[in-house]
């Protein structure tokens, strides 16, 4: 199967990015280290892709779309198929930022071989320049060897949701001592084998701080600190669209409402034969 990484621009309803600019790339990233902070929001589709893409330095394809996107109960039965097909989206709608894709549960565990076979798979799907993974020290090896091979990691450390059935929840980590240090060892590891970025999810805020200072690449952060070296949402809770979100995420705007209060008038206008109106009508030609 091969993969088509550029949208049509005579089939897209939207317009693309008027003057395409050029692309940011993975050493770009490591080099923003303590500088002004990465932003980062997830994406699945082309349309929000293309919305996102300019206010963005990197897409993530986050397997949270197994909840966001087809109302699964965790990221667990997530597939390399469905990571695919997304992240190729994503790749056609953005211009601009660094796309990165998830690797979903199941695909990069068992051993390095095994991961590189998945991660150069999801590559050529998609188009996307780097990969994400979950876990600590067990996953040094794997990042090494995933990057010795060409292929750029970005680690996950802390609340890592596809481990959700050991971890038993959500609540966020090291809230003991021994916890604490497990994660900043963790950290490390995955950045000394030479992840490009760190993702800190759900953990108390000196262990974001502390990795951020310890660490070479740079950590971005999502229930963490604003002393990471950039922040990540999932862009449907920033956006509003749900109406229950973590603690941790701001919301900027409330789309379900506005969402809900759009399809109530169109419906309204159906009923009540207002829409379509002569404006979206066909009329015969004279
Ligand atoms: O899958 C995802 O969306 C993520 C981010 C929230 C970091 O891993």
């Amino acid at each position: 199967m091969s993969a088509t990484y550029t949208i049509d621009t005579a089939t897209s309803r939207a317009n693309p990015t008027p003057a395409p600019m050029k692309r940011l790339t993975i050493p770009a990233i490591r080099r923003a280290k303590g500088k002004t902070p990465l932003v980062m929001l997830t994406a699945y589709t082309v349309r929000t892709a293309q919305l996102l893409d300019p206010h963005c330095d990197l897409l993530l394809v986050g397997d949270s779309l197994g909840q966001v996107v087809y109302g699964l109960p965790s990221t667990v039965p997530v597939t390399l198929d469905m990571m695919a097909a997304h992240g190729a989206a994503v790749v056609r709608g953005s211009y601009h930022a660094v796309v990165v894709i998830d690797m979903p549960f199941g695909s990069y565990e068992a051993s390095p071989e095994k991961a590189f076979e998945s991660a150069a798979w999801l590559l050529k799907q998609t188009g996307a320049a780097a990969v994400k993974l979950e876990g600590g020290t067990a996953m040094g090896p794997t990042v090494k060897f995933l990057g010795e091979r060409g292929i750029p990691v970005m680690g996950h450390v802390g609340l890592t949701p596809q481990a959700v059935n050991a971890l038993g929840g959500y609540g966020a980590r090291g809230r003991t001592p021994e916890e604490a240090a497990k994660i900043v060892a963790d950290g490390r590891a995955v950045a000394e084998a030479g992840a490009f970025a760190l993702v800190v999810e759900g953990v108390v805020e000196p262990i974001a701080v502390e990795l951020t200072q310890t660490v070479a690449c740079p950590t971005i952060g999502i229930g963490a600190s604003a002393r990471c070296d950039g922040q990540v949402l999932v862009a449907e809770d920033m956006l509003g669209m749900f109406e229950r979100t973590p603690r941790f995420v701001k919301r900027f705007d409330d789309l379900a409402g506005r969402i809900s209060a759009a399809v109530e008038t169109y419906a309204a206008d159906v009923r009540s034969r207002a829409f379509p109106g002569s404006d979206q009508v066909y009329a015969p030609r004279d």
